[in-house]
């Protein structure tokens, strides 16, 4: 079980674990740190438990969170943040969580745009960005990060994994979850200071699963083929069509096709 006092003397990141709450059950990490960043909760407020019952997913789904993963959220109060540069920094993190997790490991995660980590073709985390914005400014950002760290892939959804099983052993929670808070913690306050990814996107496009491939993206209105190029210094995924036009997408579900 998490014990905040342990985590905080192996923390080297100096906003990111200032507070720290532990559960050993809870819904959602992602509704205590809404909670807590509504009453005034401060930047880098850690708020991570052993499992979720009711653990939340991108686009409306849930994400299964049995004890042995790294199931955890974060309050960021970004000041000078535009709503447009949200996205960004969610794909900044994405990139810093799959780094702090080969530097740890060896294994070859890769990002599939937006934000999914993936392993041998298989999911092993996800990010979910939520912003609460006043009209042009974002007030605060709730990221919860999930790995499936030592979780037996048997309780998984079918295509997910965990570092355990590609592994083949089990990893330190706690050493990961350290090595990623600082890695956030790091691309984290030079985003503040450049407002976009140009620092970043030589490495986000070698670590993405879906550059230089053949993607269908599925848009609330219509279906987009064509061949990823590039993501952008905004966080877009560049999409080049039959015709020799370029889709920019700023959000939707990316697949690869054969
Ligand atoms: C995704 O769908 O890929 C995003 C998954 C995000 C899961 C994490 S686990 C910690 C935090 N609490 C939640 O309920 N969700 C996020």
């Amino acid at each position: 079980m998490w014990q905040a006092q342990e985590i905080k003397q192996s923390l080297k990141s100096k906003i990111f674990g200032r507070q720290i709450h532990t559960f050993d059950e809870v819904g959602s990490t992602q509704d205590i740190a809404h909670t807590l960043a509504s009453c005034g909760g401060i930047e880098g407020t850690l708020v991570i438990a052993e499992t979720q019952t009711h653990g939340m997913g991108t686009s409306g789904k849930s994400w299964v969170s049995p004890p042995d993963g790294l199931w955890f959220s974060l309050i960021l109060t970004p000041t000078l943040i535009s709503l447009n540069q949200a996205p960004g920094l969610t794909i900044l993190i994405g990139h810093s969580v799959a780094r702090a997790i080969r530097e740890k490991t060896n294994l070859p995660v890769l990002i599939k745009w937006p934000n999914d980590l993936y392993l041998n073709g298989k999911k092993v985390a996800g990010i979910l960005s939520e912003s609460s914005c006043s009209e042009v400014a974002v007030k605060y950002i709730v990221v919860g990060i999930g790995i499936n760290v030592n979780v037996d892939s048997t309780l998984l959804p079918v295509g997910a994994t965990s570092l355990k099983d590609e592994l083949g052993k089990e990893l330190s929670r706690l050493e990961l979850l350290t090595k990623i808070l600082q890695a956030v913690e790091e691309d984290y306050l030079k985003f503040k200071v450049e407002h976009n990814l140009q620092l970043f996107l030589k490495e986000i496009n070698e670590l993405s699963l879906v550059v230089g491939k053949k993607v269908t993206v599925r848009l609330p209105d219509k279906l987009i083929q064509g061949k990823a190029t590039s993501i952008d210094e905004q966080g877009n995924l560049m999409v080049e069509l039959k015709d020799g036009e370029t889709e920019i997408i700023t959000a939707g579900e990316v697949s690869l096709r054969e």
